[in-house]
């Protein structure tokens, strides 16, 4: 099949014709931008004392005191602080595929590794010759014309330059998913650099597919297999249509429809006080250390703002760092390409454990389980090369033996949980790290993760980098 040829070929396609490399940002991105900021500034305004009421409510106050004590007597304008402070700095994160999918349109773990920016979902439906009446694609553009306010296309297939003023899928990470994004989303999790592309950020309250197939537009054709029952009762109140969306600077109206979206008290026992006890016993607000934080349901994987880029951001320098996979990479070829793309690009790397299932079943479909969704490690050889990292002298080693012993369970059988669990166990003593957060280190925007001393892991200096990479 010729499109399994495509990431071979794309190195040299791409750039050329008929797929040149769009603008960074297109005269219709900037204004949009620039529309989209100016209602933010207005709105967030206009909430904030909506969310102070609400930081001072009772029941509020009641959750603190239960769950997190550290902060339960802060003033309200000191965690309206912490939340926007945290949202700055939450990793900006897009999970791809390390196989083509069927559903969602995106590059795969090969073809980023060659292209010069990083593809919005139209972008990569033109250059995979998919037909955009089918998958996830209808929903998406439904949900970038009513929620971002994005152009129509003018016909039915559309153009190279009306693609490039679209967006890039982004989960905004506040509740510090081990995965970044979802780890069902894909295998290779990219972290955006937020001081690189925070001028094209635009934030809705919550994932925007959900609620145009829930909330804007219930009568749409569902993409796929997915029927009606498989979707999550929100509370289609809690966002009306009108609210603008946000950006990195202006949010403070999505801090109560965030938690409100998901909370329908009709059809389940939800409400906004349960998510908003979610949102704060997993962020760093509450000052929980990173190894006792809860495990996370399946509900509450997807409470995230949805923090869109409005541009074409360049590689590989909009990416901050990446995260594989470790069920579904560990321990095979995929793996070791992106291993081999990460070094090759320079970008820092590390292994989350996800749902810890080799399978990659959507967890979804498993309504009662719990991810501890705090277990990621760095990769050694990676990280001694691309940050200030250490690791223990025998890490790289031990990782190496581990990652053989995989190799060689996989070619005589599909891999189980049993067995990621041996492996994981194996190494997550010596290299265990955390996502860094508001308060983690003093210069944040140059660091990728914490280590398990506390210690900040942060990158080389630019002209040591620029050495690397050419
Ligand atoms: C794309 O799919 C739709 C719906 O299945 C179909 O009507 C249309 O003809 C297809 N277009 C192309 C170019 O194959
Ligand atoms: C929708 O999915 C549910 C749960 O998987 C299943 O029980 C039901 O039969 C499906 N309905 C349709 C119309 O396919
Ligand atoms: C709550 O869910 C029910 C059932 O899905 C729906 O009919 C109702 O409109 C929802 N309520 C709100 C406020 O969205
Ligand atoms: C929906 O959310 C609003 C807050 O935005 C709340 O007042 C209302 O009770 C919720 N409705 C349901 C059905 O949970
Ligand atoms: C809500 O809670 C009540 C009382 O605890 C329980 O009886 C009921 O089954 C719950 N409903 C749902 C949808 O979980
Ligand atoms: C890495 O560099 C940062 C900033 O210079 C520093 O704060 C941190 O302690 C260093 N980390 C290690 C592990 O040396
Ligand atoms: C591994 O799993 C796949 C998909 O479930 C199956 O098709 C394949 O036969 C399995 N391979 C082995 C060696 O068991
Ligand atoms: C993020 O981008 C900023 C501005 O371009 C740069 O100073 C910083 O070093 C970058 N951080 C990382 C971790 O690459």
């Amino acid at each position: 099949m010729a499109r399994w040829l495509l990431p071979a070929l794309l190195g040299s396609v791409l750039g050329l014709e008929p797929f040149p490399t769009p603008p960074e940002q297109t005269a219709e991105q900037i204004s949009n931008f620039q529309r989209i900021r100016a209602r933010a500034r207005d709105a967030s305004l206009a909430a904030t004392p909506q969310v102070l009421a609400y930081f001072d409510s009772q029941p509020f106050r009641g959750m603190l005191k239960d769950c997190c004590p550290k902060i339960a007597d802060l003033p309200a304008e000191e965690l309206l602080r912490r939340y926007r402070a945290e949202a700055q700095v939450a990793e900006l994160a897009h999970a791809l595929p390390a196989q083509m999918k069927d559903i969602f349109s995106d590059v795969t773990v090969k073809e980023v590794g060659g292209m010069s920016w990083f593809p919005n979902e139209f972008q990569v439906a033109l250059i995979h010759h998919r037909n955009l009446s089918i998958g996830a694609s209808p929903v998406n553009d439904a949900a970038q014309k009513d929620i971002f306010g994005c152009k129509p296309f003018a016909e039915r297939e559309p153009t190279w330059s009306e693609v490039a003023n679209r967006l890039i899928y982004i989960a905004h990470n506040m509740r510090r998913l081990d995965s970044g994004s979802e780890p069902f989303f894909g295998d290779f999790t990219v972290v955006f650099n937020s001081t690189h592309v925070k001028d094209s950020v635009v934030i809705a309250p919550y994932d925007t597919g959900l609620y145009e197939m829930v909330c804007f537009n219930p009568h749409m054709k569902l993409p796929g297999q997915l029927n009606r029952s498989m979707l999550p009762p929100l509370n289609c109140s809690a966002w009306p249509k009108s609210l603008p969306v946000g950006t990195l600077d202006y949010l403070d109206h999505l801090i109560l429809p965030n938690l409100a979206a998901a909370a329908n008290s009709t059809k389940t026992n939800r409400t906004m006080l349960d998510s908003a006890r979610d949102l704060y016993v997993r962020s760093s607000m509450s000052e929980i250390d990173y190894q006792d934080v809860p495990a996370l349901g399946m509900q509450n994987l997807g409470d995230y703002l949805e923090s869109d880029i409005l541009a074409n951001p360049r590689l590989p320098e909009a990416v901050k760092f990446g995260i594989g996979s470790f069920p579904t990479l560990f321990g095979t070829q995929d793996g070791r390409d992106m291993q081999a793309i990460a070094k090759r690009l320079h970008w820092p790397l590390f292994w989350s454990f996800g749902t810890g299932d080799p399978t990659a079943q959507d967890p979804h479909m498993t309504l009662d389980l719990k991810l501890p969704g705090n277990l990621r490690i760095a990769d050694p050889e990676n990280i001694l090369m691309t940050t200030n990292g250490t690791v223990s002298g025998s890490a790289s080693e031990t990782f190496e033996k581990v990652w053989q012993e995989a190799v060689e369970v996989r070619a005589k059988r599909n891999a189980t949980k049993q067995d990621v669990h041996k492996w994981w166990h194996a190494l997550d003593d010596q290299l265990r790290a955390a996502p860094i957060t508001w308060r983690s280190c003093a210069s944040v925007h140059d660091c990728v993760g914490v280590d398990f001393a506390g210690d900040c892991i942060c990158v080389s200096k630019r002209e040591e980098r620029i050495a690397f990479t050419v």
